[in-house]
């Protein structure tokens, strides 16, 4: 896939992203007008979409349409944005720019943005519990609870509890590991996982995307982590410096810059090798994970 097929796909991906996201939330002027508002502010701030365009490349690369999955993909979108509400509140990461534009909090006020944040996560989970999904019963109860296992505190929450409780703090490597394989390889594990899961995804494909989201999460949060130190806030659509003003631990906190960057190749080379059993239908999974090393965003 060229890098310019990988950009139209991309594109593609996040219009259709979009307008599901613009169909399945409330309407802004739906009483309580700012807690509506304020959840569709975060969502169409911008984003690259990737955890819900993961969803969708996964249902294909198993043989599945990716209209198939689209709510899914929405109700991943919807959690994902719920966390970054959440993760910039001062409570946590104290910042104020998210998506390029200022952060939830600071345009509605901390008490709205954690309702927006609580009112994304439970949309999200109505919307994969809706009967208009016309899934099979057994397959939408294992999607479900894939996706709150790795929301919940096995999940991402408990990888957000130990970033929080290692701030200014000297962890184990195994310990920095677990905070950025919780708070944000989980979450991409499981968007694949349901993409598979809603195309009917036999289990050796599942546990091949299974493998290919744990490296791609690993090595996402680890290139988040250089480009907080390396990043434009005008590219990034936050700010950079973040975790050196919360003393965060981070990878090249611990092992070093290039160190860093190295362990992030590695990875990615591991998440394509998991792909092998895909052949031809695991390009764009490929160039995705060759996308998330050389992001600027
Ligand atoms: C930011 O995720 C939070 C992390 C887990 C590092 P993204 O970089 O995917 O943010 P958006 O969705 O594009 O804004
Ligand atoms: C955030 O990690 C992970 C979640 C939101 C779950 P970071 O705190 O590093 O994300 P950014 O850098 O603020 O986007
Ligand atoms: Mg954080
Ligand atoms: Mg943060
Ligand atoms: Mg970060």
């Amino acid at each position: 896939m060229t890098d310019l097929e990988l950009k139209e796909y991309l594109f593609q991906r996040r219009s259709l992203i979009d307008q599901a996201l613009e169909a399945y939330l409330p309407p802004a002027d739906e009483y309580p007008g700012p807690l509506h508002e304020a959840m569709r502010y975060s969502v169409f701030a911008g984003g690259k979409r990737l955890r819900s365009i993961l969803t969708l490349a996964a249902a294909e690369a198993v043989g599945g349409q990716a209209e198939g999955a689209l709510a899914v993909a929405a109700a991943i979108e919807l959690i994902h944005t719920y966390s970054l509400i959440h993760d910039d509140l001062p409570a946590m990461d104290d910042d104020d720019l998210r998506r390029g534009k200022p952060t939830c909090h600071r345009v509605y006020g901390e008490a709205i943005a954690i309702l927006a944040g609580d009112s994304l996560l439970t949309h999200a989970f109505a919307l994969l519990s809706d009967e208009k999904l016309s899934l099979n019963p057994a397959k939408q109860m294992a999607l479900i609870k894939e996706i709150a296992g790795a929301a919940g505190t096995r999940g991402m929450l408990g990888g957000q509890a130990v970033d929080i409780l290692s701030e200014d703090q000297e962890i184990e490597p195994a310990t920095l590991e677990y905070l950025h394989t919780h708070k944000t390889g989980s979450l991409i594990r499981a968007a694949l996982l349901a993409g598979g899961i809603v195309a009917g995804a036999s289990e050796g494909k599942l546990a091949a995307l299974s493998m290919y989201g744990e490296k791609i999460g690993l090595a996402f949060q680890i290139v988040d982590d250089v480009l907080d130190i390396e990043g434009k806030a005008e590219e990034l659509g936050k700010s950079p410096g973040s975790d050196k003003k919360k003393k965060k631990a981070t990878y090249p906190a611990l092992i070093g810059l290039s160190e860093s960057k190295q362990r992030a190749r590695e990875l990615i080379a591991e998440a394509k090798e998991a792909l092998v059993q895909f052949g031809e239908r695991g390009e764009v999974l490929r160039a995705l994970a060759d996308y998330i090393l050389r992001r600027q965003a």
